[in-house]
This record gives C-alpha cells, structure tokens and sequence, in this order.
C-alpha cells in the first residue's frame, strides 16, 4: 500500500504516519524530519533550507521532488510507503504520479485529516518531543507516561520545534491554504481521496485511518486474485 497523510500543520499527520509505519510495517516518508536532518547538515544546501522552514514557507519542488525520488526507490519501500508532508503543491503531486508510474507502482489511498484552525494552533503550542529518539508528546493531550521521561527511549531531554512559534505558525497555515488545499480537489477527481475527522481523539483517528487502510487491502487482494 501507498499511502498519503494530507492535512494542515498540526493536524496529526506525524502522529499518525509514526502508527501506520509500526502497525503495517510502511516505510514513513516524512519530508519535514528529511529536511530537519539536511538543515543541520552544515552544507549550503542545508542552511538555505533551515532559513525557508523558519519562515514557514515551502523548500522549492525541485529540491522536493529529487529528495522523494530518492526515497520511494529505496528498498524499505518495496512494501508501499506512508508520505507524510509530501506532496504539498500541484507540481509536487504530477511529479509523483510520474515517478510512481516509472516505478510501476500506485497510490492506494490520500487520507485527508480535518481539523479547525483553533485547535491546529492550540496543538502546535502544546507540542514537544524527545531529543534523543524524537517521539512526539503535547502538553495537554500526549504526555510522557512519567513527567519528564520518554515513553520510548528513556531520555530525560525535549525539545520544541523553531518554525513552532505563533508568527510562524500563522505563515505555514497560509502556505496549505494556498497552496496544499488544491491538492484536495486533484486527488478527488482521481478517486483517491478519503476524508476523516481529525478533531476527534488520537485513538479514533487511528481507528478511522485503520479501517480506510483495511477496505484498501481487501481491494487490493480482489485485484491481484480476481483481475
Ligand atoms: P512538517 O514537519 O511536515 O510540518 P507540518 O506539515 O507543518 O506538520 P506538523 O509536523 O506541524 O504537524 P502534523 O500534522 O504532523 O501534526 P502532529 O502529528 O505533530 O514540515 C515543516 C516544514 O518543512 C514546512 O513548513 C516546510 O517549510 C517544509 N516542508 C516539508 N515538506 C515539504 C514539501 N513537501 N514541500 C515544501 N516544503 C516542505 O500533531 C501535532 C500535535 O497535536 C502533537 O503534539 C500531537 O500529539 C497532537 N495531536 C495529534 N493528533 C491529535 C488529536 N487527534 N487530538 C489531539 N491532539 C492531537
């Protein structure tokens, strides 16, 4: 299965794609945590990218396009793939079709989460994660089992991210309205698109994202036996 998480910052793309990735064994391509890793690079190329992400504006689709190429030939991929962050213009989803038609391969589901911009801001302030393995917490709806300490690896350090703050917060949102939400209406005209609620619960979103993933697998069992 191949898989797209769509929605605006902070609406549980990570959370979820970190679940799915676990749960189906799907390699988790996230271009944010790919472009995080390239800005503390110390490179040219790496630098130019940390200035864009704290303006809350987009890394240009060139670069996008050859970083995800990259990845969805890789043989964790051979399994499918869950992109969570990508793609995030038009030109970012033609390039895709063509890479994955190059590549024989298809895209099984696009799984918009809907949320309210009140709430998106408030889980973007709250949110934190480790330093050390880079599992996400929020102050009010995700803590650590024990204050202080990581569910995951034990460590005792946290960080916020930079491009988390208000002011940037407000130029991020902008750039999915202009331009990620046009990749709705693309990706419905295909017959793609599935919509969920993400207002609701972690647990239940997970339990949405499951069942929309199990009809797929049923679908793609028919095709390969029956057709
Ligand atoms: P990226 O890292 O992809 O950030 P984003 O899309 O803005 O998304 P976030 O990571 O902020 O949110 P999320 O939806 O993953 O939510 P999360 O699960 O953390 O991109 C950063 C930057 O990189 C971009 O601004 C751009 O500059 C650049 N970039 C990346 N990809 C690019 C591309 N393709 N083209 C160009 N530029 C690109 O959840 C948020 C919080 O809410 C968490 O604390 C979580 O615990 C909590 N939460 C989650 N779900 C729920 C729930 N159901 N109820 C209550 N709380 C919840």
């Amino acid at each position: 299965m191949n898989v797209i998480l769509l929605g605006p910052p902070g609406a549980g793309k990570g959370t979820q794609a970190e679940h799915i990735h676990q749960q189906y064994g799907l390699a988790k391509l996230a271009t944010g945590d790919m472009l995080r890793a390239c800005a503390t690079s110390g490179t040219a190329m790496g630098d130019r990218i940390k200035a864009i992400m704290a303006e809350g504006a987009l890394v240009p689709d060139d670069v996008m396009v050859e970083l995800i190429r990259g990845r969805v030939q890789a043989p964790d991929c051979l399994n499918g793939f869950i992109l969570d962050g990508f793609p995030r213009t038009i030109p970012q989803a033609e390039a895709l079709d063509v890479m994955l038609e190059s590549e024989g391969k298809r895209l099984t589901a696009v799984i918009e989460l809907q949320v309210n911009d009140t709430a998106l801001v408030e889980r973007i302030a709250g949110r934190f994660a480790c330093a050390k393995c880079g599992a996400g917490y929020h102050d009010a709806f995700k803590r650590p089992n024990v204050q202080g300490v990581c569910d995951v690896c034990g460590a005792d350090t946290f960080f916020r991210r930079e491009d988390d703050k208000p002011e940037t917060v407000a130029k991020r949102l902008e750039a999915y309205n202009r331009a990620t939400a046009p990749l709705l209406p693309y990706y419905r005209e295909r017959g793609l698109l599935r919509t969920i609620d993400g207002m609701a619960p972690i647990a239940q979103v997970t339990q949405a994202i499951e069942a929309i993933l199990g009809d797929a697998a049923k679908q793609l069992t028919y095709r390969q036996n029956f057709l």
